[in-house]
């Protein structure tokens, strides 16, 4: 079967950043390997929400939020943010950090 690749599409201070990614990738570890330059984040750990963005297409592609984006983010959750640090993309995802 032939495994597609996520198409990460970044909305970021008037830019916009779209770029293919592998399979089950997680954009903090390509942001520190300067493989998703744009992203903002910091700790990598789910412990500071810099990572914090906001979901505008493809969330249904998405795990359910674990405990520490249920911890950090509460009730931002139900307006789709979510932490890119505790997320693997495995669908097309299209994502706003302000
Ligand atoms: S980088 Fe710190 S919470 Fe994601």
């Amino acid at each position: 079967m032939e495994v597609s690749m996520p198409n990460i599409t970044l909305h970021q201070n008037g830019q916009v950043h779209r770029q293919e990614v592998a399979p089950n990738s997680n954009l903090v570890v390509l942001a520190g390997i300067k493989k998703f330059p744009n992203l903002r984040y910091g700790c990598g750990m789910g412990k500071c929400t810099r990572c914090k963005v906001k979901v505008l297409s493809g969330a249904d592609g998405l795990p359910e939020p674990n405990w520490k984006e249920n911890k950090m983010l509460g009730e931002r959750l139900n307006d789709g943010y979510r932490l890119a640090c505790q997320l693997y993309i495995t669908n097309d995802l299209e994502i706003s950090q302000e």
